[in-house]
């Protein structure tokens, strides 16, 4: 199989993505998904999202953090590249996946390139500061969708529907 750019994100009813550098709200079931989707491939986030998560790295994944003070980040395991073209000589380079898991601005980079969206739309609407930025949806399909009910843990519903890029001929 051919490895893929994918975005993978989680937005509200209004395309709200994040609050405080933090997601909006509490979804355990949400993040297991992320999880298991993103096992064993390359992720890159900017660092303004790395930041949110305390700098933690998220096991059994590869990590690339963009920044364009790469300096600033002194964490061991990741790799810190300064523009989206160091993230694209990355990835030819080697046979992961590469997800592109955010923030605003690091989906915002990423646009032209993407194969195939991730995408949860979580039921209803949060407070927060960020949002998905404006997005050319025609050349996409979706090829795969799955709800998932509210429960004890997790209190909204959502939906995770996969798109790909429809080809040209
Ligand atoms: N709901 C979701 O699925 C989801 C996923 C991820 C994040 N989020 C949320 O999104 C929010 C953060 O988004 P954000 O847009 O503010 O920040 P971000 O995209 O996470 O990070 C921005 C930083 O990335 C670096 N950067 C961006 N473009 C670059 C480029 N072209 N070349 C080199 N470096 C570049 C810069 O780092 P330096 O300042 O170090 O130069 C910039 O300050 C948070 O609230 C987070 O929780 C939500």
């Amino acid at each position: 199989m051919t490895k893929k750019i994918i975005a993978i994100w989680a937005q509200d009813e209004a395309g709200l993505i994040g609050r405080d550098n933090r997601l909006p709200w509490h979804l355990p079931k949400e993040w297991q998904h992320f999880k298991e989707t993103t096992m064993h491939q390359a992720l890159v986030m900017g660092r303004v999202t790395f930041d949110g998560m305390n700098r933690r790295l998220l096991p059994g994944r590869e990590t690339l953090i963009l920044s364009r003070q790469p300096d600033q980040i002194d964490t061991t395991g990741v790799t810190i590249l300064s523009s989206p073209e160091a993230v694209l000589d990355w990835f030819k380079q080697q046979d992961k996946n590469l997800y592109v898991v955010g923030g605003a601005s690091i989906y915002q980079a990423f646009a032209p390139y993407y194969d195939q969206l991730v995408v949860t739309r979580v039921a209803g609407e949060f407070a927060g500061d960020t949002h998905f930025p404006p997005f050319d949806w025609s050349a996409y399909r979706p090829i795969a969708e799955q709800t998932f009910a509210a429960d004890e843990q997790n209190s909204h519903a959502f939906t995770v529907t996969t798109y790909e890029r429809i080809k040209e001929d």
